[in-house]
């Protein structure tokens, strides 16, 4: 084995970085045997220098993290600081001043994922990310190296823990989006501004990285459809019940069927309760993944945490010091296919649409002819009168297969039915 250490900076020493500084150094050894040298901690770049960090040499801790990553004497710089900028421009110096990366940082890997890789290879140096989507689970190298070799035609997965939780909450007990929300952030899921998980930002941004990494083409931020989970109601969960389902926020990136496009979204999406994703609970992601030869694949575990986030880190500074003792570089950005992304309005699913209605006669056949003369064909119709002597009715068509686009049209017709007093809620329906 090696003597010389490899030398390693930690940029952000938070609720990750510091269980990343712990493993380094209570793993130190069986590290040190898996990659053929001892990796050394050679400083941690902080916001905050006074407070007390448990196992860090005080020493190794500066405020000054461009003079950290500029040293030209450390090997792999760690970012877990996360954010655009500083996190962007301490990466691209690093890989000017002789180190690789491995980073958690999956908005700047949405965001400006082409540029960072294709600096990090004009530089001869390694990026990796496992900790960027679905934390621990190991989703990224699987995709990239285990199935190299195959063709992945669609990604369907609960990537954000904050919102599943609160879903699993509502589904459990029937409590109200706020109330459910309420309990994550007592119990510290959701962060005091949850906009990010609840608006769907955070699992746009994964997929926009899943979707790029799995058809090997490039999948920004902004062509990925976004809708958050806050209009979710109780009564949803009631009609996803009656028809044996439940609603999860969902990741799903789609080869189209002829191979020519893709797309990538996330929204709120009724799915059976028989498929496997309907059993993730809590605060839990997973992520399905269908490809020709291997079939459906199931990755599950837990996607946030600082021990868990720290794993996936671990494991990738481990592969790029491998790389690094090697002479090599590990596989870098796979965008060949150059496909384009569909607009949502090109997406093909199924539709639960649930109205409010006059309850009388000939209005489900003005509702129906509203759905055929858009080519939207339904599948099941239930209507229940209401018992508070309105006269109305609530009825929920689920359809058949339709556009997006086909849809949207259907429902801006109805809304100008006189006898559609509204609209209550339309969710896809997934997973069948
Ligand atoms: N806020 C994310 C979640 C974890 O709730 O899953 C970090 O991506």
């Amino acid at each position: 084995m090696r003597t010389r250490p490899l030398k390693v900076a930690l940029l952000g020493c938070g609720v990750v970085g510091s269980e990343v500084a712990r493993i380094m150094t209570t793993h130190a050894a069986d590290l040190a045997a898996r990659i053929g040298a001892p990796v050394e901690l050679a400083g941690v770049a902080v916001r905050r220098p006074s407070k007390v960090r448990e196992g860090i040499d005080p020493a190794l801790v500066t405020t000054d993290a461009t003079a950290l990553v500029k040293r030209g004497d450390i090997d792999v710089v760690v970012e877990v600081i996360g954010g655009i900028e500083p996190a962007r421009t301490l990466i691209t110096t690093a890989f000017e001043h002789g180190a690789s990366v491995v980073s958690a940082n999956k908005a700047l890997l949405a965001q400006d994922g082409a540029a960072l890789h294709a600096l990090a290879q004009e530089q001869g140096r390694d990026l990796y990310y496992e900790a960027a989507v679905a934390g621990a689970i190991p989703l990224i190298r699987p995709l990239r190296e285990s199935l190299a070799g195959d063709k992945v035609n669609r990604v369907l997965g609960i990537v954000n823990g904050t919102t599943n939780f609160i879903l699993d909450k509502m589904d459990s007990t029937g409590a109200g989006y706020q109330e459910a929300l309420d309990e994550a952030t007592a119990l510290g899921y959701a962060e005091a501004d949850p906009t990010a998980d609840v608006e769907g930002f955070d699992a746009a941004a994964k997929a926009a990285i899943l979707a790029g990494i799995a058809f090997h083409t490039r999948v920004r931020l902004d062509d990925v459809y976004r809708e958050g989970m806050i209009e979710v109601t109780a009564a949803d969960f009631a009609s996803a019940k009656a028809m044996g389902c439940t609603i999860k926020l969902l990741a799903i990136c789609e080869r189209a069927a002829d191979g020519g496009s893709v797309t990538a979204r996330v929204h709120p999406a009724m799915i059976p309760l028989s498929h496997p994703l309907a059993s993730v609970r809590g605060a839990y992601n997973a992520v399905f993944v269908e490809s020709d030869a291997a079939g459906q694949l199931m990755f599950y575990g837990p996607g946030a945490g600082g021990a868990p986030t720290a794993s996936a880190v671990l494991g990738d500074l481990v592969a790029v010091c491998r790389n690094k003792l090697s002479g090599a570089t590990g596989p870098g950005d796979s965008a060949y296919t150059q496909l384009p992304v569909s607009p949502m309005g090109e997406v093909v699913t199924r539709y639960h649409i649930s109205l409010d209605v006059a309850d009388k006669p000939g209005v489900l056949a003005q509702v129906a002819t509203v759905f055929a003369e858009h080519g939207v064909s339904i599948d099941t119709v239930r209507q229940q009168g209401r018992q508070d002597g309105g006269g109305d009715a609530s009825l929920v068509v689920v359809t058949h297969r339709a556009s997006d686009a086909s849809l949207s049209g259907t429902v801006e017709a109805l809304r100008n039915l006189d006898t559609v007093r509204g609209v209550a809620s339309i969710m896809r329906v997934e997973g069948e």
